[in-house]
């Protein structure tokens, strides 16, 4: 069973990012090559600023947000983070959600689907690179970046795609399963090492 989790992670009233969430999450389906597609809304999940007193890596972890958290992120295989671009860098809900934990993260592929002007999200695309490796995270080159975003969108605020967003969500969605079967057994044994904590 593979899971993929399609990370929100703009929270702001009005945001692009659910409406592009949202198709990102029709494409995964219609791709078919994950067993569980999962939207997971930063503006839901609601965590306030970093306020655990110990490193993530201890998974000491003292508040029920980020009990919660932790178990979300555990049973990811994948994620997609659909990110905006603010102030040519990627916002700050996601990067508090991102440190929050450590070893949840491990091992787990990430597409970028990123969003904007003209840039397209793609500096806070390359920004968040750096951020995600240092936690074992893959980021695929395979990626979707839209420009001047509000183009996408029809009077229901429904994402209306081109053809080259179709394809590179496909390219994408291929890639990214094969590197999730890749690294299944690097995984497998940080989940085995973390169950007694999660218990
Ligand atoms: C604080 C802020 C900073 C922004 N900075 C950039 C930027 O550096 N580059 C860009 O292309 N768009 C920028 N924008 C425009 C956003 O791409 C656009 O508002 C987009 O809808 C934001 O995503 P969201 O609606 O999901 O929050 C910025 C928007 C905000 C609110």
């Amino acid at each position: 069973m593979t899971k993929l989790e399609i990370i929100i992670a703009s929270t702001r009233p009005n945001r692009v990012g659910l409406p592009v969430g949202r198709w990102v999450r029709e494409q995964a389906l219609a791709h078919g090559g994950f067993d569980e597609v999962e939207l997971v809304d930063l503006a839901e999940v609601n965590l306030p600023f970093m306020n655990e007193p110990h490193h993530p890596r201890l998974r000491k972890y003292v508040h029920q947000h980020t009990k919660d958290w932790s178990a979300k992120i555990s049973e990811a295989d994948a994620f997609v983070f659909v990110m905006p671009e603010y102030n040519a860098g990627f916002n700050a809900e996601l990067k508090n959600a991102i440190d929050y934990l450590n070893a949840e993260w491990h091992y787990k592929a990430v597409g970028l689907v990123s969003y904007g002007g003209v840039s397209a999200g793609t500096r806070a695309a390359q920004m968040i690179k750096q951020v995600v490796t240092t936690l074992k995270m893959t980021p695929l080159i395979e990626a979707v970046s839209i420009p001047f975003v509000q183009q996408f969108l029809d009077g229901d605020q429904k994402i209306v795609p081109n053809e080259t967003m179709l394809a590179a969500g496909k390219t994408m969605f291929d890639e990214m399963v094969r590197l999730t079967d890749s690294l299944r057994p690097l995984r497998e044994e940080t989940r085995a090492a973390l169950a007694p904590a999660n218990g």
